[in-house]
């Protein structure tokens, strides 16, 4: 009868404490389906952590908790995200001792703590009391520790149950995962971070080696004084303006500080010789292209194209360079590049046989020589470049301020010339707006029978013939 009675009072209770542990389990389930597509989105990990942290609380029903993420050199915790405490530093850290790292990796669940245990899980040396803590989740991932999460006190201060900790043991596996991920990415943004460090003092190793480099290229012969590094400032000038990337630019001001290397095999003597070359002459000359790229090629470069933008300096759009006879289809654009910026140098230098250009003589020139001769598009980024010296607003000038005597509406004029000579012949179809069907007729956006290199000044006397420029 008395076993008959008790068992009829127990038997609800147990389906009581059965229904509210699968309410439970369900909740958790809930949790997790939510957790899933949160924690795999776009988002800032403390944003992520706060998420987590969030419902492994409202999971065990806990007022305060701290995510701590492992480090292992120095082992320690160190806090991601933390709710209800009134009084936790930001970030908090626990040191931890080989014995506290093996406990909470050996655990196989999460734990609630009493007093006796707290220096088995944790060390009393970081900014936050272990005593805070009543219950704690492990996280591990494939073994190792990838975090805990420590709980404060209940709702209404209430104990920590089977329950809870079934709760807290399904979410943990789960969070570990997304808590090793963000490890795993912090340490490849860390190694990608040392190596663009490290790359970027090679470059800056390169860089000051091939300075060097250039400036005693040019001693050999006074005349050429400076001449590589110019080409090697101008080229890369020219390339930012075309929107090249950092390491593009980097190749181009290190191709033209070594583009006439192979100078150091020409006689001395014809580089202050007074008149033309004579055949031979130019022959000896026009070789220090292939061995200057036989000098490069043997060394190995972190940028590949150098040796070909060594060897093809003096090719030109129309075939009529050397050493090569290559047409414009056949240069790679480094190499376009790098005959403009020899060119434009040499144009404004002195020679023993002629005077310096102006700026401006040797623009108009130079934008007179394209398409055949120069890459339009090339030069067009050289104007760009010159006109922000002009106007003043080059982070680094171009140019030497002496040299820049050309008003920005006369580099203005020769762009719009230069966009003239590479779509002459080519008609536009415009109308404009709000207009009537007169209006829609095709038209021609520049007048084709004007020519503003006319409008500019003329060069000045005593110019040089064209073939002694890119001597
Ligand atoms: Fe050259």
């Amino acid at each position: 009868m008395l076993r008959s009675s008790c068992s009829a009072i127990w038997l609800p209770l147990e389906v009581a404490i059965q229904i509210n542990n699968l309410r439970r389990l369900l909740h958790t389930v809930e949790a997790l389906s939510e957790l899933g597509p949160a924690l795999t989105a776009e988002r800032e990990f403390s944003e992520s952590s706060r998420l987590m942290l969030s419902t492994m609380m409202e999971a065990a029903g806990a007022r305060e908790g701290v995510l701590f993420l492992f480090h292992d050199k120095p082992a320690m915790l160190t806090s991601a995200a933390a709710m209800g405490f009134a009084l936790m530093p930001d970030p908090a850290f626990v040191p931890l001792l080989p014995k506290h790292v093996h406990t909470l990796t050996a655990a196989r669940g999460p734990v609630v703590l009493n007093s006796s245990m707290y220096s088995t899980f944790l060390s009393s040396n970081g900014n936050v009391a272990p005593e805070l803590f009543k219950c704690i989740a492990p996280l591990k991932a494939g073994g190792k520790l990838a975090g805990v999460v420590a709980l404060g006190r209940r709702l209404g201060d209430a104990l920590y149950e089977d329950a809870e900790l079934d709760a807290l043991e399904l979410l943990s596996s789960y969070l570990a995962l997304a808590v090793q991920n963000h490890a795993l990415t912090q340490t490849v943004a860390q190694r990608v971070s040392e190596n663009l460090r490290l790359t970027a003092s090679l470059h800056g190793f390169y860089d000051n080696a091939l300075e060097a480099f250039a400036t005693a290229i040019d001693v050999k012969h006074v005349n050429i004084h400076g001449h590589s590094l110019r080409v090697g400032r101008y080229a890369a000038a020219i390339g930012e303006a075309m929107g090249m990337d950092p390491s593009e630019v980097a190749a181009l001001r290190s191709a033209g500080y070594l583009h006439d290397i192979g100078k150091v095999a020409v006689d001395r003597r014809l580089f202050g010789k007074p008149g033309a070359l004579d055949a031979e002459e130019f022959r000896e000359m026009a070789d220090h292209t292939v061995v200057g790229h036989q000098i490069v090629s043997s060394v190995q470069f972190p940028w590949p194209k150098i040796p070909e933008t060594v060897r093809w300096h003096h090719e030109r759009s129309d075939g009529s360079g050397y050493p090569d006879n290559l047409a414009e289809d056949e240069l790679p654009m480094p190499v376009r590049i790098m005959g403009l910026a020899d060119s434009f140098d040499a144009m404004t230098s002195a020679r023993p046989y002629r005077a310096p250009l102006s700026v401006g003589s040797a623009l108009s020139d130079l934008v007179r020589s394209s398409p055949e001769k120069f890459d339009p598009n090339v030069v067009q980024a050289l104007l760009i470049q010159v006109r922000r010296d002009a106007v003043g607003s080059s982070r680094t000038p171009l140019l030497d301020s002496m040299l820049v005597n050309i008003a920005a509406s006369d580099i203005d004029l020769l762009a719009a010339t230069l966009q003239h000579k590479v779509s002459r012949n080519k008609t536009y179809l415009t109308r404009e707006i709000g207009a009537g069907a007169a209006s829609s007729a095709p038209r021609e956006l520049v007048d084709p029978t004007r020519d503003p290199l006319e409008e500019l000044p003329p060069a000045p006397p005593g110019g040089a013939p064209r073939s002694n420029f890119f001597r």
